[in-house]
C-alpha cells in the first residue's frame, strides 16, 4: 500500500504527523466498527474486583465466555454473579426476547459502571465489544467511558469452512469459531462432503465414513504442476461423529453462531459414490466417444494414472482436485439414500437452512444415462440442466416438509431455480442478481472479493502455494453486498455475505489462519457496518493495529500485512520523504533503499526519511522492508518503487 501525497513545507508534515498520533490514541479499536459512538469522560478500571451481574443463564454463559478471552489476552477471570453486588460491575440486562432477530446492544461505560443491554444475541456483541475497549497500561486495564448503539447492517454474516479437501480436528474448528465470534459473525457454513472426502458419520450408511473419508493418497503441488500426477502417498481423512458434530454446533450456538452443514448433490459425490456406487450414474447405453475424445465435464476429469476419468464402480476416494465427472443418479433409491441422510444431518443440525451443493455438476454420466434420459422424457424436461433442477426441487421439497429451507450454489438457476431456495452467489454476482430479481433470498460470496483460499500478494512466489487468484485486504474490505444493478427492494433479498475457504492447498490449521487472518477482520466490517461507513484508511491506521497484535497474543498464525508507505514530495527542493506505518501495533520494520534484501541487519525505521532522490526526473529506487511484530513473527520482505 503506497500513499502520495505533496506538502509546502517539510516541517508541516512532521506537525500533521504528530498530531495524527494523539488523534489515534483517542480512537477506540473496536473491529467492526459500532455503528454510533460518543466518547466522554474518564475511564473505568476493571480488574478481578469487577463482577459481572447477569440474571439470565445464556448471559451468565455469555460472560464466561467473555471471561475465557479476558483470561487468555490478560490473565484474569471476573466473577459473575446472578444477584447485584455494591462495588464495580459490569450489568448485563436482556432487555428484548426477540432473540432470532433482533442483534443489536446498547453499551455504556462510566467511570464506575459498565452497562449493556439489548436482546441475549445483542448482549454477547456487547462484551465482545466491551473486550475490545480494554487498554493495558502498567498492569492496569481501563476501558474508556464511552456510549455506543450498535447493530450490524447483516443478518448473514459469513464464513465457509471446506473439511472435505483436508480434514481439521474439533479444537481447530471450535478456534475459529471463537475468532469468528469475537468478530461478529454469525454463520458457519460447514462443507463437509466433497469427492476427496466425507466428514460427517451417517449411522444409516457407514460406509460413507468407513470409506468415504480416506483417501490414500493426495497430489503434491498444484494440479497443473505435474502431469501425469505425483502423490504423496500419505493416507488423508478423518470424520466427526455425530456426537463431535453436534458439539460443534452447541459450541458455535452459544457464541451467536448457527453451522449450517453443506451435503453436496448431484455433483462433488466422488466420496460418497467410492462407499455406495449404487447411488452413481454410470456410462451405459451403448455410449461411444465421438472423435475418439472422451466426454468429460471438466479439464480435470483424469484418474490417477492420467486416463480418462471413469465412474467405475471401483472408483477410489480421490486425491486430486478439480471438478470431478462423478455425479449421484435419478434412481429413487438414490433420492432415497439423499433423504435418509438428510434426516440425519436435519437431526444434527438445528439451522433453518440446509445447503445442499449443486455447484460444478458435469452432466456427462446423465447424459449418456438411460435411467437419466428416461426421466427426462417421462417428466417432460428440456435437458440434463433441467434434470439438475428436478433433483433440487426434488431435494427442496424434502426440506421444505421438514420445515427447513435449502441454500445451493449459483448454478442451481440453471435449468430452473427450485422454487424457495435460497442462493449463494459465487461466480461473480450475476447469479445472486438474477435470483433477487426473481424474490429469491441471496447471500454474496462472490469469487471476486470472497475466495479467502485466493493469494494475497500479487507476486505468488513470496507467498505459500494457494489456487490462485490476488485478493488483497484491501479489495475485501471495499466490497458492498448490495449490487447497485438491484432497486431497493430487490436490494432486501440480499441476506449478507460471506468469504469461502476452500482447502485443496490448505492443510493444516496455521495455513488456515494465515488464509483467514486479516482479511476476516475486512469482511467482518463489510458484513456489519454497510458501505456508507466504511473507511479503509481508517480501519488500518485506528483499528487493525491494536487487533492484529491481539491476535499474536491469541496465537492465531495470521498473515502480516504489508505496511503503509506514504511518500510526501517537498514542491520547493523536489524532495521525496518516506514514511512507513506497519499495521501490527508495536512492529518493528527493517528496510533497504540501495536494492539489498531486507533483513534484520538493515536499517531499523524509526521515522520518516529522506530518499536518496530528489525528484521525479531522477531515477526511481526500491524500497525494500520487512516487518517484525511484537511476539517476533516476520512478514515476507515487501518492496515498493519510488520513483
Ligand atoms: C465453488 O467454488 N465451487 C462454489
Amino acid at each position: 500500500m503506497i500513499k502520495r501525497k505533496t506538502t509546502f513545507a517539510i516541517l508541516a508534515l512532521f506537525l500533521i504527523g504528530s498530531l495524527q498520533a494523539q488523534e489515534t490514541e483517542k480512537h477506540l479499536s473496536v473491529i467492526p466498527k459500532p455503528a454510533e459512538m460518543t466518547l466522554k469522560e474518564g475511564d473505568f478500571s476493571l480488574n478481578e474486583e469487577t463482577y459481572i451481574f447477569a440474571e439470565s443463564d445464556q448471559s451468565r454463559k455469555s460472560a464466561d465466555i467473555f471471561n475465557n478471552f479476558l483470561d487468555k489476552l490478560y490473565g484474569i477471570r471476573l466473577p459473575i454473579s446472578a444477584l447485584e453486588q455494591d462495588r464495580p460491575s459490569i450489568e448485563l440486562s436482556v432487555t428484548t426476547d426477540e432473540h432470532d432477530t433482533n442483534e443489536s446492544y446498547q453499551l455504556d461505560v462510566d467511570k464506575t459502571h459498565i452497562s449493556i443491554s439489548g436482546s441475549e444475541k445483542g448482549i454477547f456483541y456487547g462484551l465482545q465489544t466491551s473486550l475490545q475497549l480494554i487498554s493495558q497500561t502498567n498492569g492496569t486495564l481501563t476501558l474508556p467511558a464511552v456510549s455506543i448503539k450498535d447493530k450490524p447492517e447483516f443478518g448473514y454474516r459469513g464464513i465457509m469452512l471446506d473439511v472435505g479437501r483436508h480434514f481439521f480436528e474439533v479444537a481447530e474448528i471450535k478456534k475459529m469459531i471463537d475468532l469468528m465470534a469475537y468478530f461478529k459473525f454469525n454463520k458457519m457454513h460447514w462443507h463437509l462432503t466433497e469427492d476427496q472426502g466425507w466428514r460427517l458419520e451417517i449411522k444409516k450408511y457407514p460406509k460413507l465414513t468407513e470409506i468415504g473419508a480416506w483417501r490414500d493418497s493426495t497430489i503434491i503441488g498444484q494440479y497443473w504442476d505435474y502431469d501425469p500426477f505425483i502423490y504423496d502417498g500419505v493416507k488423508h481423512g478423518g470424520f466427526y461423529t455425530q456426537e463431535e458434530a453436534r458439539e460443534i454446533v452447541k459450541y458455535a450456538a452459544d457464541r451467536m453462531i448457527t453451522v449450517i452443514p453443506e451435503i453436496e448433490l448431484p455433483g462433488h459425490s466422488s466420496a460418497a459414490l467410492a462407499a455406495y456406487p449404487e447411488f452413481g450414474s454410470f456410462k451405459t447405453d451403448g455410449y461411444e466417444p465421438k472423435d475418439g475424445k472422451p466426454l468429460t465435464g471438466s479439464v480435470m476429469a483424469m484418474n490417477e494414472k492420467g486416463e480418462p476419468y471413469d465412474n467405475d464402480l471401483n472408483t477410489a476416494v480421490p486425491g486430486y482436485w478439480g471438478v470431478h465427472p462423478n455425479i449421484y443418479g435419478v434412481k429413487e433409491e438414490t433420492f432415497q439414500f439423499l433423504e435418509d441422510i438428510l434426516m440425519e444431518v436435519m437431526d444434527i443440525f438445528p439451522s433453518e437452512y440446509i445447503h445442499i451443493g449443486g455447484d460444478e455438476a458435469p452432466k456427462d454420466h446423465w447424459k449418456t444415462s438411460s435411467i437419466s434420459q428416461d426421466l427426462i422424457k417421462k417428466e417432460n424436461l428440456e435437458d440434463e440442466h433441467e434434470l439438475q433442477s428436478y433433483f433440487i426441487t426434488r431435494i427442496e421439497k424434502f426440506l421444505n416438509e421438514n420445515n427447513r429451507k435449502l441454500i445451493g450454489w449459483d448454478e442451481i438457476l440453471e435449468g430452473g431455480l427450485a422454487p424457495n431456495a435460497t442462493v449463494m452467489s459465487w461466480r461473480g454476482e450475476k447469479g445472486g442478481i438474477a435470483a433477487a430479481k426473481m424474490n429469491h433470498d441471496v447471500i454474496m460470496t462472490p469469487n471476486s472479493h470472497m475466495y479467502f483460499d485466493h493469494y494475497q500478494a500479487e507476486d505468488k512466489t513470496t507467498e505459500p502455494v494457494a489456487i490462485g487468484g490476488f485478493l488483497p485486504l484491501e479489495k475485501v474490505y471495499h466490497y458492498t453486498p448490495r449490487p447497485e444493478a438491484l432497486t431497493a427492494d430487490q436490494q432486501t433479498h440480499i441476506l449478507g455475505v460471506q468469504a469461502n475457504l476452500w482447502t485443496e492447498y490448505i492443510a493444516t490449521n496455521n495455513k488456515l489462519e494465515y488464509h483467514l487472518f486479516p482479511r476476516a477482520l475486512a469482511l467482518a466490517e463489510v458484513a456489519w457496518m454497510g458501505s456508507q461507513r466504511k473507511d479503509y484508511q481508517e480501519f488500518t491506521a485506528n483499528r487493525l493495529p491494536k487487533r492484529l497484535a491481539e491476535l499474536e497474543q491469541l496465537q492465531v498464525f495470521y498473515r502480516v500485512p504489508e505496511a503503509e508507505v506514504t511518500i510526501s514530495t517537498d514542491e520547493r527542493s523536489g524532495r521525496h520523504m518516506i514514511a512507513i506505518r506497519p499495521l501490527v501495533k508495536g512492529s518493528n520494520v527493517y528496510y533497504t533503499v540501495d536494492g539489498h534484501k531486507a533483513d534484520q541487519t538493515g536499517n531499523l525505521y524509526t521515522g520518516s526519511f529522506f530518499a536518496p532522490i530528489t525528484g521525479p526526473e531522477q531515477e526511481s529506487l526500491t524500497l525494500r522492508y520487512i516487518v517484525i511484530t511484537p511476539e517476533g513473527r516476520q512478514s515476507n520482505e515487501f518492496s515498493s518503487t519510488i520513483q
